[in-house]
């Protein structure tokens, strides 16, 4: 197939482990780290971005390869990025910066580009909304402008679109897919508080009570302190409950912000339950990560999946997409039925 052309809505830490991640494996003899080498007979080179939108002067104007490096990104550099020749264009601000990231970020005097119109030019054919947690607003803006340019849609962010049947049908009627919401990190807390849950659950352990908090230094994790602490501990919780076949106390979603952590995770998880004869059990661990690194393979394999759905001509929310790469999918299955649906849906 040829190549997919995606545009990045939002050049943050995600968009830069997105492009430096296409630079590093297109170059690198291994492919250790990705999910899926190949994926509906693409590879990483067969991604390419076309188009990018943000709203910070540091961005904004700037080559697409100079940008994802630029304050207040903070995703480690793993590979240089050649000019690409794709220029960063502004988006209207609407919602997309909180209170609190009012302080990091420089908001530029540019004009609002036409959207409709970069995106038609540069022949993009995949959109993905990387707009920090809580900009709503600015998520259903860049819908509708995808929807008017002909354009898949992927909503790596919590922002409900592709779980909402208005927005699925939005996109149905237009004959164009959707997939979402909240991205799926490939080695996240969320992943791997389910497969505990699951398997203690599976060996007759009673779970009474178990949360998952995160500590992280990127801008996202203010932005989810301030606007979407509320909405992501929703998704969060509600995902990692529906893993046990009874009712517990759980809780889980995001906390807090420490800025010495950089693009750095922390995550913290307690379980308490009882086996054998209420005998206790407990567990508390830390489990750290870095952030942006952990949205990329998901990343590649859900952009891949969407140049498939488009060439299968596949319209509305993409539900064996959405279920394996994302944490708010249209309906919540359990984690082995997500992986066969995919697989299927690929096969
Ligand atoms: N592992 C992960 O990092 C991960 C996993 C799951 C979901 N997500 C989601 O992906 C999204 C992006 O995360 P990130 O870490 O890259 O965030 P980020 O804060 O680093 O990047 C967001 C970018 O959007 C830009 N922006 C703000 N308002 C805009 C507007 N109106 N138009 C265009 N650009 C605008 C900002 O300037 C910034 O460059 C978040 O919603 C996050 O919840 C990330």
């Amino acid at each position: 197939m040829p190549k997919v052309k995606v545009a990045l809505i939002g050049v943050g830490n995600c968009a830069s482990a997105f492009i430096q991640g296409i630079q590093y494996y297109s170059k690198s003899p291994t492919s250790v780290g990705l999910r899926n080498p190949i994926l509906a007979g693409l590879s990483s080179k067969d991604m390419e971005v076309v188009a990018a939108f943000d709203i910070d002067e540091r961005k904004v104007g700037h080559d697409v390869s100079e940008a994802i490096f630029a304050q207040p990104n903070n995703a480690p550099k793993v590979a240089d990025v050649p000019s690409s020749g794709v220029k960063v264009s502004k988006g209207p601000l609407l919602d997309g910066v909180g209170k609190s990231t009012k302080l990091i970020v420089t908001i530029s005097s540019a004009p609002d580009a036409d959207a409709v119109k970069i995106l038609k030019a540069s022949g993009a054919e995949v959109v993905v909304n990387l707009l920090p947690s809580g900009a709503t607003e600015a998520s259903q803006w860049y819908a509708e402008q995808a929807l008017a340019a002909g354009c898949a849609f992927v909503n790596a962010t919590p922002t409900f679109l592709a779980s909402d049947a208005a927005w699925a049908k939005r996109f149905a009627d237009a004959k164009l897919p959707l997939v979402g919401d909240d991205l799926i990190d490939q080695v996240g807390s969320t992943a791997l508080h389910k497969t505990l849950l699951k398997l203690l659950s599976d060996n007759g352990v009673h779970i009474d009570e178990t949360y998952q908090l995160d500590v992280g230094g990127g801008t996202e994790s203010v932005d989810t302190m301030d606007r979407s602490r509320d909405a992501k501990r929703h998704i969060k919780t509600e995902t990692v409950a529906a893993a046990l076949p009874y009712k517990a106390e759980v809780v889980a979603g995001s906390t807090d912000y420490v800025d010495f952590l950089q693009n750095k995770r922390d995550s913290y998880f307690w379980i308490s339950g009882v086996y054998f004869c209420n005998a206790p059990m407990k567990i508390d661990l830390k489990f750290q990560t870095v952030d942006a690194p952990n949205a990329g393979s998901v990343l590649f394999d859900v952009v891949r999946a969407m140049k498939l759905a488009l060439t299968q001509k596949l319209k509305g929310a993409v539900e064996p997409v959405c279920v394996y790469g994302f944490k708010r999918p249209p309906k919540i299955v359990p984690m082995e039925t997500a992986e066969q649906e995919f697989a299927k849906f690929i096969a």
